[in-house]
């Protein structure tokens, strides 16, 4: 195809826009053509023109739309100017791949000439397949492929406590932190997905003295999780009475030192302690916490289809790399005693918003600002990334800026790191729990929607026995719906986990984009059209349908809705697109008969290459967005 392809005629002259991105961008190509043409008319910048060329909002006010005033030329109305340009424009340095310009007020609207779009786009789109609208060579997500010359990019989200269940928060960063490195991944980087534990603290000392008294082997490995949450809540409920008695001495203004070293506390702090000196005994028993709560979270994981390159946590965090770092920070005076702690006065040094945060505490042990600091030195030192995204619920804003705002504030090589790193934050999901009692456990919410959405494809029998494997689909079903409801606001807001309409079938929900997939895919069982017939079939007969139209015009942005996801970060970007196409879709089979349709075999093809084309995109959105497309439900 490639050869004879116009869309990309030697003629782009694409080293005159760093931009853009002619070889995979169908809108780029245009935009080039038409910044070459006005930049003729106008004698303008043809920068300044390709970067005033939007997408239309709706395809009945065009392809591409140029506001005038950006040109920002002085003392000529927009109005005359866009009556200039559509007049003058010429038709044929665009290969006639444009229709004529339309001038409307201070706009200029420009359409794509249908004809020539389904000629080469469709059987473009086509042959791109799964790596349509993507910057990768390889296909979608190829982790093998080569990676030498992208930019490298750490995306740290999910981060879990070892030996607990995740919470909301983690669940929505994984889910996020997913979609973000699908998306960079797409987009020519090599990612990192990190998976940042808490697996370092008192707390796993605690836990030690627990295990002495209620482990059980057996019970551990059958649930890991579920085991050590038992025994937590068992061995702190042993300790209460001590806190109590701890937390009144001190009241009382009384030294607690000797409280301290008895009791639960007191072989809580020596196990931790042994952790701390490297006691091989101690630290046994952590790492089997470790290694199997990792297993455990490893299914969950997979059960959404996410992988880790790395599992990092705390624990990995050196003394020495912190203590290197709060003498880079005492050096230039950022850290100042208070109250036997250290800690950096943040209003001292241009963030007042920041306050003042504890570097290193008073009983010694290293603070969360401290050791994230030291992780940060650590990956850099490790990886030499160019990038590092930290998905982090919005109540950890102050913490992060923190983080950040310490490295800038070491100066040199600490700001040029600091420089790097990014904050995704993400708002508040309420209400996620199973609806049969109050646990959170993302195991148990998944099943649950899972069984919801098997009750459902039980009420059609007929399609029912039709699918082999129903549990599985249930379950990719189920996670739509889950993720899709995650995705459909911007994600700072809050939103409320809600079962009925996640699951329903009305409104733009995961059950409703797998269907459109599905419907495509059963139109594919019922024709013996071969992928040749396809990409060789005769257009003609599509072009003055609306519907086929409309479908192309949508399919031609998605390598520029990509690319704009890029720069919103937001998964809703994709998905509203995704969304848009799937009801174009639903519209048009009426009128865009496949299976058998009267006008015969030849205008089937067309049709058919045309919904293939369209369920590509739709599998390539899906798939970055991190969802499995079904071909039955
Ligand atoms: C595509 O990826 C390569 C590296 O893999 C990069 O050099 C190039 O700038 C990327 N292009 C775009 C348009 O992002
Ligand atoms: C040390 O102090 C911090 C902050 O006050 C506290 O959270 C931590 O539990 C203490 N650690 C030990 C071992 O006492
Ligand atoms: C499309 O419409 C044009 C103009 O009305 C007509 O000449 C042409 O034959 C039509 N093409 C098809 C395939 O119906
Ligand atoms: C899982 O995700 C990978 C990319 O990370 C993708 O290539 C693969 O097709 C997905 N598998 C399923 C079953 O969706």
């Amino acid at each position: 195809m490639a050869a004879q392809n116009p869309m990309q005629a030697p003629g782009l002259t694409q080293a005159t826009y760093p931009d853009a991105f002619p070889e995979r961008n169908p809108l780029d190509r245009l935009r080039i053509y038409i910044a070459d043409e006005i930049s003729r008319i106008l004698d303008v910048e043809k920068t300044l023109v390709f970067g005033g060329l939007d997408r239309a909002a709706s395809l009945d006010s065009g392809d591409l739309l140029l506001a005038v005033p950006r040109l920002r030329i002085q003392g000529i109305k927009p109005g005359e100017l866009a009556v200039k340009i559509a007049s003058q424009f010429d038709l044929r340095l665009t290969s006639g791949q444009l229709k004529k310009p339309i001038a409307d007020g201070i706009y200029v609207r420009f359409f794509i000439e249908t004809k020539y779009g389904f000629n080469y786009l469709v059987p473009d789109i086509l042959h791109e397949s799964s790596q349509y609208g993507f910057n990768t060579s390889s296909g979608l997500l190829n982790r093998d492929e080569p990676t030498t010359g992208r930019k490298r990019m750490i995306v740290e989200f999910s981060s879990p406590n070892i030996a607990k269940r995740f919470h909301a928060g983690h669940v929505r960063s994984a889910i996020i932190g997913n979609f973000l490195s699908n998306l960079y991944e797409v987009s020519g980087y090599e990612v990192i997905r990190m998976n940042y534990l808490g697996d370092w603290g008192r707390q796993y000392g605690l836990l030690a003295c627990g295990w002495k008294r209620y482990g059980d082997e057996d019970a551990f490995v059958k649930d890991p999780i579920g085991h050590l949450l038992e025994i937590y809540v068992k061995i702190c409920a042993d300790f209460e009475p001590e806190d109590k008695a701890y937390a009144a001495a001190r009241d009382r203004g009384e030294d607690t030192a000797m409280l301290e070293s008895q009791g639960v506390l007191g072989e809580a702090k020596a196990n931790f302690k042994g952790m701390e000196d490297g006691d091989e005994e101690a630290l046994k028993l952590w790492r089997k916490f470790r290694a199997l709560s990792i297993e455990n979270f490893k299914e969950t994981y997979a059960r959404l289809n996410i992988s880790f390159t790395v599992y990092s946590g705390e624990s990995g965090v050196l003394p020495e790399t912190m203590e290197m770092a709060e003498s880079v920070q005492a050096k230039l005076g950022l850290t100042e005693p208070f109250d036997g702690a250290t800690c950096i006065d943040f209003k001292k040094h241009g963030a007042p918003k920041l306050s003042e945060a504890i570097v290193r505490n008073r009983n010694g042990t290293t603070s969360y600002l401290l050791r994230d600091i030291g992780a940060a030195i650590q990956r850099e030192k490790e990886y030499s990334m160019d990038e590092m995204l930290y998905v982090v619920m919005n109540e950890q804003d102050v913490h992060l800026n923190r983080l950040f705002k310490s490295l800038e504030l070491m100066g040199g090589e600490y700001t040029a790191l600091s420089k790097k790193m990014k904050h995704i934050t993400f708002g508040r999901v309420a209400g996620m729990s199973s609806r049969k009692g109050n646990v959170k456990f993302l195991d148990e919410l998944i099943t649950e929607v899972a069984e919801y959405m098997h009750n459902v494809m039980r009420k059609n029998n007929d399609k029912y026995e039709q699918i082999e494997n129903p549990e599985q689909v249930a379950e990719h079903l189920g996670i739509s719906a889950i993720l899709v409801q995650d995705m459909s606001g911007k994600k700072i807001h809050d939103y409320d986990f809600d079962l009925e309409r996640m699951t329903s079938f009305e409104g733009d929900t995961g059950p409703y984009l797998q269907y459109a997939h599905a419907r495509l895919a059963s139109i594919f069982r019922r024709i013996d059209i071969t992928p040749a017939e396809m990409l060789n079939a005769d257009f003609s007969s599509l072009e003055n349908s609306t519907h086929a139209a409309n479908l192309l015009r949508i399919m031609m942005r998605w390598p520029d809705m990509v690319a704009q996801t890029l720069k919103t970060l937001e998964a809703n970007t994709i998905l509203t697109y995704l969304f848009k196409l799937a009801h174009e879709l639903s519209a048009s089979y009426d009128h865009l008969r496949v299976v058998n349709p009267p006008e015969g075999r030849a205008v089937s093809a067309a049709r058919a290459a045309l919904y293939k084309a369209a369920q590509q995109v739709l599998r390539n959105g899906m798939g970055v967005l991190g969802l499995t497309p079904v071909d039955r439900m």
